[in-house]
């Protein structure tokens, strides 16, 4: 058995990390009963997701820090496919955030009829493989990533969690959501996060206060979130993500790619993308090159 078919489910043509999904849990992610105010964070994995279960607990409760500081955050904001959420659905308050890497065509059928709202989390896939690979490196529970080449092959292939990243993007972009859905790049967050988080609270209805939005953007800071225990990973024993090989919180900065794609590798991995998004009616919020 090759490592990826030792460490990984693989279902309907997805990769899923066997230590945190089975196929209870997709099946329970698929029955899932998503109710009307829920709020789901979409994201194609390292694009963010960690980043919104900070986020949209603070926005949620007017700047009240009680869940950053409780709870940890796979139960504060869980994932819809992950194990976990089976055992700690009940304790979810309304209303509910949940995150997802789901592509749009795995979403529960009680989503499609829902009024649930929707924040697709997009970030710049160069800087998303740097992140994975980093993240395969620390997290023995995936498989060894190769060289950085090898990397990019899988990558631009598929065979990485949750499939082929134009896929992820190509499915949300073109789900028919109008108002329910609202697009934000990490990239944004990045360069003005009061201003995103404005966008998200608006976006909620939330109707925070200048003053609250700058409080919710410092304890969401880089910095903050890589010392709160409840959200770096460090509570997860060390035999499953070593924070020492690479922290999970590892750089937070756009265009890391830079150090680590030569010339020839970027030409590859640009025509790619290129090719793969040829025709879309939606256009990148970055340019590639
Ligand atoms: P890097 O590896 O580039 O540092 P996900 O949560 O989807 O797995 O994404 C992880 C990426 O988001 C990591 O990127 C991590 O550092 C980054 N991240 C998490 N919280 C952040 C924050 N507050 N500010 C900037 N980046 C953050």
């Amino acid at each position: 058995m090759s490592s990826t078919e030792e460490k990984n489910l693989l279902l309907g043509g997805l990769l899923y990390p066997k230590e945190t999904h089975s196929v209870e849990s997709l099946k329970f992610a698929r029955e899932f009963k998503v109710k009307d105010d829920d709020i789901l964070a979409v994201t194609y994995p390292k694009s963010g997701t960690i980043w919104m279960q900070e986020i949209l607990p603070l926005v949620l409760n007017g700047g009240d820090l009680t869940p950053i500081n409780t709870i940890p955050n796979w139960d504060r904001v869980p994932w819809l496919e992950e194990k976990r959420l089976e055992q700690i659905v009940d304790q979810l308050k309304s209303p509910r955030a949940l995150v997802t890497h789901f592509p749009f065509n795995l979403m529960p059928p009680s989503f499609h009829t829902s009024k649930a709202k929707v924040i697709y989390v997009m970030r710049n896939p160069k800087d998303i493989l740097v992140s994975s690979y980093y993240f395969h490196q620390m997290a023995t529970f995936l498989d060894d990533p190769g060289t950085f080449d090898e990397f990019i092959d899988k990558f631009l292939e598929g065979r990485v969690l949750f499939g082929k990243w134009t896929d992820h993007v190509k499915s949300w972009r073109r789900a028919k959501l109008g108002d329910r859905i609202m697009f934000i790049t990490y990239e944004d967050m990045v360069q003005d996060l009061p201003a995103s988080i404005r966008r998200i609270s608006d976006f909620l209805c939330c109707n925070l206060s200048e003053e609250v939005i700058q409080n919710i953007a410092k304890c969401c800071s880089f910095k903050k979130m890589k010392t709160n225990p409840l959200s770096n990973f460090s509570l997860v024993s060390k035999e499953y993500m070593n924070n020492d090989k690479s922290p999970f919180l590892r750089k937070g900065t756009t265009g890391d790619w830079k150090n680590h794609f030569d010339s020839q590798q970027l030409t590859r991995f640009e025509s790619v993308i290129h090719k793969e998004l040829e025709g879309e009616d939606f256009s990148l919020p970055w340019s590639l090159e």
